[in-house]
């Protein structure tokens, strides 16, 4: 196990109605927040509503940006930035999914920073302070409600670009399981896939013994395989939904990464899909996860049959561990397939004449690599691409 510091502040507020305590969660912070929301589903769920009101309860002054699409842009951020500086916000409120919460990071971090927000998502600026942000989750995803993390899509050049800063773990983050009661079946599947993929990212390990929080993460695997399927049958499933919504939390707020060494190729090729042709970013993972893992498998095929079957219960009466390990990767895809999520690039309906293009902007760092068990290069990159034509 390797040396580590975990450290994670976000106080979360869990179950049936505590968006009503938005009001007087703030109240002690900031008289007037920035309220940021997407595209309309608040609304039409009545949440928007129940935060206005609470907010107004609570003699709280709000200023709105509303509109955040899902794979933020850099424009938004900047508007947000303007909204603040104009009128005096020194406290962000995001309500709704990765998109919102990340918009709201990024206006964090630019608000008291003179120079171009960009500069911190292009590792060109270090974080040294950002306003607090306040979180009420809609959809069980990213992680974000307590991730350090939050990526920005430049739409000049479309560049997807993450930032990651101890400063931007939200201050408290509201989780309410009815609140997801409306998300359509594909984003429901969407975001399973990204909770996993934050499991597999950091399962995927070079560092031997790390028995603890690998069992940790196949309980967060099982968790979520098994409560998927029964909110795709039962949207309104409270248990369900909550079970998904907190392994959701557990799976990024860097408990499971204690002791360990992460990947991240996959989210890092991601990203690039994502940002040019503006696929859900769970449904991406579920497009390369499965390439990249029959890409690297044999690098350590023993980790590999572990994953097979403790996760996906692989009998170990095949003929190989290889046999045992591919099978295990059979599962994970046939599970995507099953839940409606696309395994290949065909079936996200993404052409294959951008492949140059996506593995250079992935493989820009000092290293010209992305990855932590296996170096994966801009050939490498290609290669899995094809994999996961
Ligand atoms: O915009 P509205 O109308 O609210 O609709 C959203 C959006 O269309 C809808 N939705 C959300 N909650 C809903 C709902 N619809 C009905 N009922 C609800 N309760 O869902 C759609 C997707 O929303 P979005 O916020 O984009 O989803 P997600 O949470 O998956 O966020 C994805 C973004 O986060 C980034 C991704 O790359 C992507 O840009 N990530 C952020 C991370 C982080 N900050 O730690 C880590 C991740 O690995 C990821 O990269
Ligand atoms: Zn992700």
């Amino acid at each position: 196990m390797e040396n580590f510091t975990f450290k994670n502040p976000t106080k979360i507020i869990f179950g049936r109605g505590t968006e009503t305590s938005i009001g007087t969660e703030i109240k002690g912070y900031a008289d007037k927040v920035l309220f940021c929301y997407g595209g309309g589903s608040i609304k039409k769920s009545g949440l928007y509503e129940k935060v206005v009101k609470a907010l107004k309860e609570n003699n709280i002054e709000f200023v709105e940006l509303s509109g955040i699409k899902p794979n933020p842009r850099l424009s938004l951020v900047r508007e947000g930035i303007k909204l603040c500086r104009e009128n005096n916000i020194k406290f962000i409120l995001a309500v709704g999914g990765g998109s919102v919460v990340d918009t709201g990071k990024a206006i964090s971090v630019g608000v008291p920073y003179a120079k171009d927000v960009w500069n911190f998502y292009i590792g060109k600026r270090i974080v040294k302070e950002a306003l607090p942000t306040a979180v009420i989750l809609t959809i069980p995803a990213t992680g974000s409600e307590s991730s350090n993390s939050s990526v920005i899509t430049n739409e000049d050049g479309w560049l997807k670009k993450g930032l990651s800063s101890e400063y931007i773990r939200p201050l408290f983050s509201i989780m309410n399981p009815e609140l997801t009661f409306t998300l359509p079946a594909y984003q429901t599947a969407c975001g399973a896939a990204d909770i996993m993929a934050h499991v597999m990212e950091r399962y995927f390990t070079n560092v031997k013994y790390v028995d603890f929080t690998d069992r940790l993460c196949e309980a967060t695997l099982k968790t979520i395989i098994n409560n998927v399927k029964i909110v795709l049958e039962e949207p309104e499933n409270y248990d369900a939904r909550a079970e998904i919504m907190w392994a959701g939390t557990i799976a990024h707020n860097d408990l499971l990464s204690t002791g360990r060494i992460g990947d991240w190729a996959s989210h890092k090729i991601e990203h690039e899909l994502s940002a040019i042709y503006d696929i859900a970013h769970g449904a991406g993972l579920a497009i390369i996860i499965p390439a990249w893992m029959k890409y690297v498998y044999k690098h350590d095929i023993n980790r590999f049959v572990q994953f097979a079957v403790r996760v996906w219960n692989v009998e170990l009466s095949f003929n190989s561990y290889e046999e045992i390990a591919l099978e295990g990767i059979r599962r994970l895809t046939e599970f995507f397939k099953e839940i409606g999520l696309p395994t290949t690039l065909k079936e996200g309906n993404i052409g294959y004449d951008r492949f140059e293009e996506m593995a250079d902007k992935c493989t820009t760092s000092d290293t010209r690599a992305v990855g932590q068990f296996v170096k994966i290069k801009k050939q490498d990159v290609l290669n899995i691409l094809e994999l996961a034509k």
